[in-house]
């Protein structure tokens, strides 16, 4: 079994940083052309050149532009996402719509423009970076884990509909990773639950982990990496968490 990338085409959503740069850098280093997607375009620009892949400069909550779309790609990886902690009664109802339209509306665009092409070819690989937040909830995350429950769903249809053209699609669970996402709502958690930033860690992010440290990116995207290949041909509408056991309560 070749379970290299090579002359696969991937396409990462939100793959200029965090989660989804460290997956670009792990599809390309197995062989894989990467396109790297996201809003910010210069950073998606500097990691397209390291990895001798391509950018894409877009902003996926324009969702009326991903209705015509179609793609050329044999690994779709849906990762883009943000975050906002409020609570519910006091949650911005626009915000609730771009996470919706961004987590949710989004990956099903891109799934729809990208089967096509992997149903032509009897091959093709959805890799929806869900979280723990898929299976799980948390207070003040009403959009967020509404938008994840979502994900779950489409992902397990897509893996219904996909099996009998060689297409798989899954998702990937994680808890707290050390990226950008996660350092910027540290204040914000703080806030909401009434102490100080330096408490956030332990009394918020990592009480319900056995293991109590963030998850690498990198860890995340070996993941990642893996249910693109060749080995992971029987995996499919399954959602693998990487949570440090916080999801085994
Ligand atoms: N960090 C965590 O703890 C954690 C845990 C579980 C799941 N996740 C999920 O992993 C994914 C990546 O998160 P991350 O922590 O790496 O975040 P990040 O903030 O480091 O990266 C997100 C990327 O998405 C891009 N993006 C944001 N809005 C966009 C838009 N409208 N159009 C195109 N690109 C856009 C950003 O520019 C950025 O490059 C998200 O779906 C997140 O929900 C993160």
């Amino acid at each position: 079994m070749d379970n290299t990338l090579n002359g696969r085409k991937a396409l990462v959503t939100g793959g200029a940083s965090g989660i989804g740069a460290a997956c670009v850098r792990a599809l390309a280093a197995q062989g894989a052309k990467v396109v790297v997607a996201d809003v910010d375009s210069a950073a998606a620009a500097r990691l397209a050149d390291e990895v001798g892949g391509t950018a894409w400069a877009v902003d996926l909550l324009d969702v009326d532009a991903l209705a015509t779309l179609s793609l050329d790609v044999d690994i779709l990886v849906n990762n883009a996402g943000i975050q906002r902690i409020s609570p519910i009664e006091d949650f911005d109802p626009a915000d609730f719509r771009r996470i919706i339209s961004l987590m949710l509306e989004a990956p099903f665009l891109l799934v729809r423009a990208a089967l096509p092409h992997m149903y032509a070819n009897q091959f093709g690989r959805i890799i929806n970076v869900s979280s723990v937040h898929g299976i799980r909830a948390s207070p003040f995350k009403s959009a967020y884990v509404s938008a994840k429950h979502g994900l779950e769903g489409l992902s397990k249809v897509t893996a219904l509909e996909g099996g009998e053209h060689g297409v798989t699609s899954n998702c990937v669970n994680p808890g707290y990773v050390r990226t950008p996402l996660v350092e910027k709502q540290i204040a914000d958690q703080a806030q909401v639950h009434g102490i100080d930033e330096s408490e956030v860690l332990a009394k918020v992010m990592l009480t319900e982990s056995a293991i109590k440290r963030l998850v690498e990116p990198e860890e995340v995207a070996s993941l990642v990496a893996w249910l693109a290949s060749d080995s992971a041909a029987m995996v499919t509408g399954a959602s693998y968490t990487m949570d440090g056991g916080w999801s085994a309560r």
